[in-house]
């Protein structure tokens, strides 16, 4: 057994040796990633995966050869590229003295090719052009599409019949939204399958990257004093809560098509609750992970009209200042019934879960910028100090907060008593403040989801039958509100939102934290 573990070790060592060196095939070949954004010259791109890319270039998460090419329509040089990139990269690590270097590096190895996305010709012509950077090694390609959702299939059809590796791996990550419904959600899977198979598929959801949604797991199922406690036995109910203090300035021609549910719930929020929510995996194995997620969607029940509160908002003037309402966007037409807020109240039919309501709350210009989770448990059966509340016992209640961000934070309120000679309680929090705790900056989800689909970890990204559940629990939702037109309650910019949103609770003895 020894010797059987010794050889396991060597092997490892080696391959821990090879991969330093870059080298990943038994003929001792040094490989190389390509990774192509295709849609370089977008909002996106330039936002994050270029940043997320020189965030980990500069931490040494990248392999020791990689290259890194925009392809867009956009008529651009190599140079005009850097240029481009290098006024969103920031020196955001702690070791910052030799940044300016590590950025020119990094910047010597992007490049540009100007091309259609629906020309193999202009694609064979960006192989040909990866090949050269390659020379000769094993080629890894990766490929970020980072373009609107109905130029996809034209971008993988060419890029897997004309730039696909020869002798490594071809990845693609995909951008939501992937469709807009259970229809066109599987018509895009099936199409995408002509030319890739689901392992090559990496479906992004950039909220699965973020610290505390990661952290989720590692909460429930390493702290003894949380998983016994996660379910309706304890719990009241969980809040799923997500709100921008901005409109959709600059992206009301996409907005438009897919509203608040498509944009945050069916996607972002819904992942949280899977999570959240999920039986314990039997490993941390990707499959284990999302075989556990698909369970708990498919517990689910779909939801329904009279569970949801839709909103959009309207103009408002404020300390002089005044602010757009939706549909004053010049690409969102004057008529627009698109949901800018939902609330909406879900259910999980298992045994874990039966009669807990999961309430989620999604909005653009509101009030604060924030994304938490929010779990109430129940009161403290005939608890002595429940005096102390008076009748509003609500307020005697625990509640675990995970603020995912601005702020990141867990904190827990508990009742505690004041101190001095009387008896008197109040709730007060055990905080986890992240940027009390660690010094460490946190990293953006990019940079993990990227680093995740160069190393082939699975785990944060969605696979097709989870997508599939996904979309069976908000599809009927979806038409409902399309097919009878339901009015939005406006709601002004820069406030709390729709008034429904606190029926909806209250219907549920719920009060939003
Ligand atoms: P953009 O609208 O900026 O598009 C990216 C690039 O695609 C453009 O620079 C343009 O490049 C090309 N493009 C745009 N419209 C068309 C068109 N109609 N036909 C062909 N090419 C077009 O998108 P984003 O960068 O904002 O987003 C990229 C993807 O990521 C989208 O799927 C989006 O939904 C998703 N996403 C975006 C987020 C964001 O914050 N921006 C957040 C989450 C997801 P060129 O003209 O040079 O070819
Ligand atoms: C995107 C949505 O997926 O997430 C945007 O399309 C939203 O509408 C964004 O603004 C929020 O992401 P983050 O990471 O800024 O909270």
């Amino acid at each position: 057994l020894n010797k059987l573990k010794e050889g396991i070790l060597s092997v490892t060592s080696t391959e821990e040796t090879k991969e330093a060196a870059g080298i990943d095939d038994d003929s001792g070949n040094e490989s190389t990633v390509s990774i192509t954004v295709v849609g370089a010259s977008g909002d996106l791109a330039k936002k994050k995966i270029f940043p997320a890319l020189f965030a980990l270039y500069y931490e040494d998460f990248l392999p020791k050869h990689f290259t890194v090419y925009g392809y867009a329509r956009s008529k651009m040089t190599d140079a005009e590229l850097r240029n481009m990139v290098s006024k969103t990269l920031t020196c955001r690590i702690d070791k910052r003295e030799n940044c300016g270097e590590k950025m020119d590096q990094f910047l010597k190895r992007c490049f540009y090719h100007s091309g259609q996305y629906d020309s193999q010709q202009n694609f064979e012509e960006l192989d040909k052009k990866l090949k050269e950077h390659e020379a000769g090694r094993v080629s890894n390609r990766l490929f970020y599409l980072s373009i609107p959702p109905n130029i996809f299939v034209d971008a993988v059809r060419c890029a897997s019949l004309s730039a696909s590796s020869g002798n490594g791996w071809t990845r693609v990550i995909v951008e939501k939204p992937f469709g807009r419904d259970s229809d066109s959600s599987a018509a895009l899977t099936k199409a995408l399958k002509q030319y890739l198979e689901e392992d090559q598929i990496f479906r992004i959801d950039h909220y699965l990257g973020k610290e505390l949604v990661e952290n989720l797991s590692v909460l429930r199922f390493s702290n003894l004093i949380f998983e016994p406690l996660w379910s309706r036995q304890y719990i009241r109910n969980v809040q799923l809560i997500f709100s921008e203090d901005f409109g959709t300035e600059g992206r009301g021609g996409y907005f438009d098509n897919y509203g608040i549910i498509r944009d945050i719930m069916q996607n972002h929020l819904l992942q949280i609750l899977a999570l959240f929510a999920m039986e314990t995996p039997v490993s941390l194995d990707a499959e284990d992970i999302r075989n556990e997620k698909v369970k708990v969607l498919r517990s689910m029940r779909p939801l329904q009209l009279e569970n949801v509160v839709v909103g959009q908002y309207k103009s408002h003037t404020k300390g002089g200042v005044t602010y757009p309402a939706y549909t004053d966007d010049k690409t969102v037409p004057k008529d627009s019934l698109t949901p800018t807020f939902a609330a909406a109240a879900l259910f999980i039919d298992n045994a874990r879960w039966d009669g807990v309501p999961f309430l989620m709350k999604a909005g653009k210009a509101l009030h604060k910028k924030r994304a938490e989770i929010r779990v109430q448990f129940r009161h403290v059966p005939g608890n002595l100090y429940n005096r102390n509340f008076g009748t509003d016992l609500d307020r005697a209640t625990n509640e675990l907060v995970i603020r995912v961000q601005p702020d990141e934070a867990i904190y827990l309120k508990i009742n505690n008593k004041v101190p001095g000679l009387g008896m008197r309680l109040d709730r007060s929090n055990l905080n986890l403040h992240y940027a009390a705790r660690y010094s460490k900056e946190i990293p953006d989800a990019y940079e993990r989801l990227l680093l995740d689909a160069i190393e082939g970890e699975r785990r944060l990204f969605i696979r097709s039958d989870e997508l599939n559940a996904a979309w069976a629990l908000f599809t009927p939702l979806l038409k409902d509100l399309e097919e009878k037109k339901i009015i939005p309650e406006y709601y002004p910019y820069g406030s709390r939102g729709p008034v429904g949103a606190h029926y909806l609770a209250a219907r549920y003895n719920v009060r939003w934290g």
